[in-house]
């Protein structure tokens, strides 16, 4: 013990250097300068405009930071005219400038008022940058010539200048993706030219002004991801060139004014996530021939969907989800051929009588669909065969929480794009069909709280894709197949509470990534197999209520991912077996109602997470612990065991006696010498670790969420609201696979009420991997200074779309990178520096974190992308290393012999090792 905690002290001195090595480096590139100040030789060419060349100097002095150096141009030996993003044309005998765009430059500083003084511009873009400050007022006095304004995707702030009602050329308006606050200036209505207004994703209030409706070019009106309220004003409905008019997600109330469904020009709709209500005409959608998307989620709407709906036959997408509508699904939504997103799930649709299935046979006409989502409503009735006529595209159907009956239809199996199939809480009855041994493409298959009966079939083993499977809460019976073990992909598997026999089969522990187990309430028997400890990803087993014997295998201890296990009521014998020691990440415990004896381990009171401990019903003995979660009586069950003395005054056993048995006591002779050794060695350690860091107050381990929900963690609707709808406000980071957002959760959902929260973007090329990595990663390390994940998202969002997200710690203090290389506008951190000692304070919790990964998890990883920005700071400026989207699992040693794939290019430039990694 002592040699491997002296070999640790040296590992970490050694990452200690490393990392303050790379510290140095960091700062030496950083104090090469950035941005260029060289002095500027005055105006030399005479054919330009003085005032226009001035104003383009002072614009350039207010931007502080051009990393990508494109204005490097920008200086005297060349002509304005020749500038990077300048265009001139010749105006009353001089050059001047009518175009200046610096789209996505990276650009930060302020929009001067300057510009304003080129008065002869047409066209201003300013796209993506990190542009800040106001919007100058003067923009409307004097560039009366601007067509084209586009500001979108800065950090704008303060009010839309009411002036800009003055420029009465302009027809685009781009102000989208930045945090303007205040209402939408009346006056923009007086601008006739007007043909584009995109303000979504600011905080803008206040109501939408009626004058909007004068605009009668507009053909894209984007208010969508604001906070305006009052009514959608009908004067909209006079806009016969709209084609798009997005209000998504705002606080809009009363009807929507029927001028508005009668605009033919319209391929936009989307009127999603307001307080709207009324029902829609009888003849809605007739006069909408080009509408293509329907968005009105997460309204009041009532009545039924009309059947004329379906004369807006250009449909692509209908999202008409969580409202309240009522009625029978229209059967003639077969006309629209091309759609592809029925959304209709959260409202009242009724299906009673097998007509009322008519709308399946006719969506057998929409060969595009690819989304059926009709869960949540009130259907009830026999599923008809027509679904194995739905489109071979289709691969989300979802017909859970509903009143279905009848049996499955053997035609499912005919829809062999399904990857997410969910019958769930229905009443179907009978076999599961043999035929969803077809659906090769399938991921997760619920057939669960239904009244399904006979054996699983075998054909299920044939499904190479899927990784969950719920069949929970049915009438099954027979064994679980072996072949089960082929699912090679299987997460999660849960057929708890049915009335399976047998015992497992030592062939599921040959599934490598299987995480939750659940097998309760049936009636299992035979022993746990001992290959078990295969399972190295296994973090939840629940074999509760089953008829299980034998001995707990010792071989379990090596699941250590276990957070969550449950044998209780079984007819287990014997003791805890002792390598039960290594399951440091228990949360929960129950062993309750078998037959177990011997002492109850000291060591349970050493599992920091621990907090839920059932051991009641056994025949337990010796004497109770009284330290970690035993302290807390409302934390552990022990009743039943009557052999048991000691422990806490709350639990009112007997007070042990000196004379304890002999086997015992040679026992606990030896743990005392181990434990007295352990702690000898760890109060050395202790002390060489105060003596060479410092004597700073630091918080301790804090303990990990208990998850009590197991598949759906967090809904993409919660996120949804602690995010304000992912608002730009929220916006705290942008990284290579996603954004990231502050956000404020019911701390029932996670122990933090500020969190973290990290959407992948799945756009993106391997996002979904590094999203899988850094769950893999995050899942079973927990360190002080690796950064906390409290839970995830993987689920579908309001578009109907794969939504995937980390929930994590939120750390104030935002990144090392943010204190090394401040950006100007980050007033908080250009304030401060960073002292020595918070440095080397950094540098250890790094080297803390980096030696923890590579030395003491079960199985080593690499972090892969270590930079500053991945160096987050809590409060206290305790450092924690976060971002392990491309963080690789080391092979053990074992493993060596069949090397892993050779290491393509991963990390950022700057920061990736040189040559090849070990
Ligand atoms: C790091 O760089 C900054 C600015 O570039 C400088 O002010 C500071 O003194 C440097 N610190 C160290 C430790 O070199
Ligand atoms: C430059 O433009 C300003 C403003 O339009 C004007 O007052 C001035 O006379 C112009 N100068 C030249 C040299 O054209
Ligand atoms: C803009 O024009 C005004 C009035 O012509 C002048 O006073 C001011 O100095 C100019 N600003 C710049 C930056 O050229
Ligand atoms: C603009 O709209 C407002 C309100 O709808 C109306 O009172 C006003 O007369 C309109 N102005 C013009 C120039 O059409
Ligand atoms: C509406 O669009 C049509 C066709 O693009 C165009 O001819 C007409 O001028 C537009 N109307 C207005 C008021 O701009
Ligand atoms: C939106 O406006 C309402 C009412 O004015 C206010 O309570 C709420 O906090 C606002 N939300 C945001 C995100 O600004
Ligand atoms: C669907 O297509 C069939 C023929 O392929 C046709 O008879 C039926 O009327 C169509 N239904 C709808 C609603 O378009």
């Amino acid at each position: 013990m002592l040699i491997s905690s002296s070999s640790f002290l040296l590992q970490l001195l050694l990452h200690a250097l490393l990392v303050s090595a790379w510290f140095v480096c960091c700062n030496a590139s950083a104090s090469s300068p950035t941005t260029v100040t060289s002095p500027v030789p005055p105006p030399q060419m005479p054919q330009g405009n003085s005032s226009d060349h001035m104003a383009l100097l002072t614009f350039r002095s207010s931007i502080a930071s051009d990393p990508l150096g494109p204005l490097s141009s920008w200086n005297g030996s060349s002509h304005f005219c020749q500038w990077h993003g300048v265009t001139c044309a010749r105006r009353h005998d001089a050059d001047r400038v009518i175009e200046l765009d610096l789209h996505s430059l990276a650009l930060s500083g302020l929009v001067h008022t300057s510009i304003a003084n080129l008065t002869f511009l047409e066209s201003f873009d300013l796209f993506n940058n990190s542009f800040h400050g106001h919007i100058p007022e003067e923009f409307g006095h004097n560039l009366l010539r601007l067509r084209h304004l586009d500001l979108s995707m800065n950090s704008l702030e303060g009010e839309i200048p009411p002036s800009l009602g003055n420029l009465s050329y302009l027809q685009v308006l781009d102000l989208a993706r930045n945090q303007l606050t205040g209402s939408i200036p009346p006056q923009l209505g007086s601008i006739t030219t007007m043909e584009k207004i995109c303000v979504y994703k600011n905080n803008l209030r206040g109501s939408v002004p009626h004058s909007l409706g004068n605009l009668t070019a507009l053909t894209v009106l984007d208010l969508s991801y604001n906070n305006l309220t009052g009514v959608i004003p009908p004067s909209i409905g006079k806009l016969r060139n709209l084609t798009s008019f997005n209000a998504e997600v705002n606080g809009l109330t009363g009807t929507v004014p029927s001028s508005l469904y009668n605009l033919s020009s319209l391929v936009v709709l989307a009127l999603g996530s307001n307080q709207l209500s009324g029902s829609l005409p009888p003849n809605f959608g007739v006069s909408l021939p080009s509408l293509q998307n329907l968005s009105m989620y997460g309204n009041h709407f009532y009545g039924p969907i009309p059947s004329s709906i379906s004369n807006a036959s250009s449909l692509l997408s209908i999202q008409m989800l969580a409202n309240g509508f009522s009625g029978v699904i229209p059967p003639t939504l077969g006309t629209i051929k091309n759609l592809s997103y029925l959304q209709l799930e959260d409202n009242f649709l009724e299906a009673k009588h097998d007509h009322d299935w008519r709308f399946i046979t006719s969506l057998a006409n929409c060969t595009r669909l690819a989304k059926l989502i009709l869960r949540n409503n009130r259907l009830e009735g026999v599923l008809p065969q027509a679904i194995s006529n739905l489109s071979r595209g289709l691969d989300t159907f979802l017909l859970s929480h509903n009143r279905i009956s009848g049996n499955i239809p053997n035609g499912i199996g005919d829809l062999v794009g399904l990857a997410f199939l969910s019958l769930r809480d229905n009443l179907f009855s009978g076999a599961i069909p043999t035929t969803i041994g077809k659906l090769q493409n399938i991921v997760r298959l619920d057939f669960s709280q239904n009244q399904l009966s006979g054996k699983l079939p075998s054909s299920i083993c044939n499904l190479p894709h899927l990784n969950l499977l719920l069949l929970e809460m049915n009438h099954l019976t027979g064994a679980i197949p072996p072949c089960f073990g082929n699912l090679q992909n299987l997460w999660g598997l849960d057929i708890s509470d049915n009335n399976l026999s047998g015992s497992i089969p030592k062939e599921l522990t040959s599934i490598p990534v299987l995480s939750v187990l659940n097998l309760f309430q049936n009636s299992l028997s035979g022993a746990l197999p001992l290959e078990v400890d295969h399972l190295k990803n296994l973090n939840k087993m629940d074999v509760s209520n089953n008829h299980f014997s034998g001995v707990i295998p010792n071989s379990l201890g090596d699941c250590q991912q276990l957070a969550n296990l449950n044998i209780g009521g079984n007819n287990f014998i014997g003791v805890i077996p002792p390598s039960f020691n290594k399951l440091r990440g228990l949360e929960s415990l129950d062993i309750s109602r078998n037959n177990l004896s011997g002492n109850i381990p000291n060591f349970l009171q050493d599992f920091s997470n621990l907090n839920d401990l059932n051991l009641s019903f056994n025949n337990f003995d010796g004497e109770t612990p009284k330290g970690g979660v035993f302290q807390n009586a409302s934390r552990i069950s022990i009743l039943g065991n009557p052999k048991l003395c000691g422990g806490i005054l709350e639990l009112h056993l007997q007070p042990c006696f000196g004379g304890e048995s002999k086997s015992s006591y040679g026992h606990a002779l030896l743990t005392t010498i181990i434990t007295s050794l352990g702690a000898v060695v760890w109060i050395i350690f202790a002390i060489l670790c105060i003596i060479s860091l410092r004597f700073s107050k630091r918080k301790t381990f804090p303990s990990m969420v208990r998850s009590k929900e197991m598949f759906s963690r967090v809904t993409y609707s919660q996120l949804f609201r602690a995010t304000e709808g992912f608002s730009l406000c929220n916006l705290i980071g942008t990284g290579s696979f996603g954004d990231v957002y502050k956000g404020k959760m019911d701390a029932t959902i996670t122990n933090c009420k500020s969190v973290a929260v990290k959407v992948i973007n799945l756009q993106q090329h391997g996002a979904s991997k590094s999203f899988t990595r850094e769950c893999e990663a995050l899942k079973g390390i927990r360190h002080r200074n690796l950064v906390k994940i409290l839970t995830s998202c993987s689920s579908l969002d309001f578009h109907g779309n794969e939504f995937k997200a980390l929930v994590l710690e939120l750390m104030q203090n935002g990144s090392l990178e943010q204190w090394l290389h401040p950006a100007p506008k980050d007033d908080k951190y250009c304030q401060k520096h960073l002292s020595l000692a918070e440095r080397v304070n950094i540098a250890t919790d790094v080297a803390f974190a980096i030696g923890y990964l590579h030395s003491h998890n079960f199985k080593p990883i690499v972090h892969c992308d270590l930079k500053p920005s991945n160096v987050l700071l809590d409060d206290n400026m305790t450092a924690h290393v976060s971002d392990f989207g491309l963080a690789r699992f080391l092979p053990n040693k074992d493993d060596s012999k069949n090397p892993t794939n050779s290491l393509a290019f991963k990390g950022s430039i700057g920061y990736v090792a040189p040559g090849k990694s070990t």
